[in-house]
């Protein structure tokens, strides 16, 4: 069968999309706190046979910036952050077929907990729920859920490869036929097919049995998204969707292939496992129409969008630093956050000691930052070089506005790659494992 692209809308619980900006755009919807906006981002997405939409999430608003929430709250940065996964029941129950994925941490929550969350979401939406797997990076995270501070690095990392232990443990602890509801019987489901975990490990306990029956996918899809050396091992061993974070193509061939060899490491097939990359597109039906889109997309970011969400992203208070002071070695140590993001601000700048300008035109963080912009062929173009080339899989589409930037890939973007025969004309199956030819687990 000929390799098609997988596509994935990147979405958020909030007011904003990932960029902050993005609430401020002339064609955003504001009832960001309603059902309806977020059925109307699914249905779109339906439209366009994307295989999943997926929430992203943190467990508190940018405010390590200076070490308060004022500028944020006032400028809309990412603050309003509803639950994902009553978002995501609400999306599903207006869609039919689109994947739906939300953000848990596993250093915040208790693997019975998230266990069991999903589960109940594959069961309702007819096996459609996946799970963004991620270990949470700053220290607002931390003091909201009850913590000190944030746990190191790997660790974080060691944790979460026990926590999907006993997560995986439990989806698969009724098997398959266990469940009967015979009235005439009166046997309910098998005993003997319901086992407990009686999980024992140095971070978790949790016993069982689990109480929601195997879910029609097997079990949930899971994502991750480590960028890092730890985190590419986490995400070979266990993720069936893998999200890298953009970049030129060069680039993207290293990383996929870095991902896939450690998939094939942990003996797992590198082929059942999709890497998506991160893509902000600005499409029309011309390119000087996109162009135009563009030009008033780049009015619209702050310079304290960019420096409150690098503080965040980098559990670093760019309050502290002059914008082109040089930052010291001990600084440059103490980034805790996405150490990717650093690394790649040494290696673009070619200074040990970028300053905070470096780190804002570097990363580009708060603006759509690389977007293609283009028509339907351009757009298309550049997502054919990078798919082709084994740059990735597929893609996750980012929006600069919601709904507008999804309805514009569906309606220009989508047709032209299923023209070209690289994105499929429609869903094969009812689940989410069907449409990414993903086997059921045993
Ligand atoms: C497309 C994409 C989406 C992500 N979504 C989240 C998220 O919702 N919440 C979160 O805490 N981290 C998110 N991350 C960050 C990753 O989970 C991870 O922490 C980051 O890529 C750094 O990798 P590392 O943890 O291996 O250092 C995302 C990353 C990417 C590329």
């Amino acid at each position: 069968m000929t390799r098609q692209m997988t596509m994935v809308g990147f979405l958020q619980a909030q007011n904003c999309t990932n960029l902050a900006m993005s609430w401020r755009h002339r064609d955003s919807r504001t009832d960001f706190m309603s059902a309806d906006f977020y059925q109307e981002i699914g249905r779109t997405l339906e439209r366009g046979k994307f295989h999943l939409g997926f929430f992203d999430d943190r467990l508190a608003l940018p405010d390590r910036y200076g070490g308060d929430h004022a500028h944020a709250i006032e400028h809309g940065i990412r603050v309003v952050k509803l639950d994902p996964v009553a978002v995501l029941m609400a999306m599903g129950m207006a869609t039919t077929h689109l994947g739906l994925g939300a953000t848990c941490s596993t250093t915040y929550y208790e693997p019975f907990h998230v266990a069991r969350q999903f589960a109940t979401v594959d069961h309702l939406s007819g096996g459609r729920a996946a799970w963004n797997v991620v270990t949470s990076l700053n220290e607002g995270e931390a003091w909201n859920m009850g913590r000190d501070e944030v746990a190191e690095h790997d660790s974080r990392y060691d944790q979460a490869d026990e926590f999907m232990q006993v997560v995986t443990g439990h989806w698969k602890s009724w098997d398959a036929d266990a469940l009967v509801v015979n009235k005439q019987t009166g046997l309910f489901a098998h005993p003997e097919k319901v086992h407990r975990l009686d999980h024992v490990g140095e971070n978790f306990r949790s016993r069982g049995p689990f109480t929601v029956p195997r879910t029609p996918q097997g079990h949930p899809v899971i994502i991750q998204a480590g960028q890092s050396g730890r985190g590419r091992r986490f995400a070979g061993r266990w993720a069936e969707i893998i999200f890298a974070g953009g970049g030129p193509l060069a680039v993207q061939q290293r990383g996929y292939k870095a991902v896939k060899d450690e998939i094939a490491a942990a003996g797992r097939n590198p082929d059942q496992v999709h890497l998506c990359t991160l893509v902000h597109t600005v499409c029309a039906a011309t390119k000087s129409e996109a162009e135009d889109k563009m030009s008033y997309i780049e009015t619209l970011p702050l310079e304290i969008d960019a420096l409150s969400l690098l503080s965040e992203a980098l559990n670093f208070d760019f309050a502290t630093k002059a914008m082109d002071e040089p930052f010291s070695d001990a600084e440059m140590a103490s980034i805790g956050g996405i150490q990717t993001m650093r690394d790649r601000v040494v290696q673009a700048s070619g200074k040990q000691n970028p300053t905070t300008r470096d780190f804002i035109t570097i990363t580009g963080r708060g603006r759509p930052h690389g977007a293609i912009v283009g028509g339907p062929k351009d757009v298309a173009d550049k997502l054919e070089e990078l798919f082709v080339n084994r740059g990735c899989d597929g893609f996750v589409v980012a929006a600069t506005h919601v709904p507008g930037s999804y309805a514009d890939f569906v309606d220009h973007v989508v047709p032209e790659l299923q023209r070209r025969g690289l994105y499929h004309l429609d869903y094969k199956g009812k689940t989410l494992r069907e449409n990414l030819g993903l086997a059921v687990p045993e």
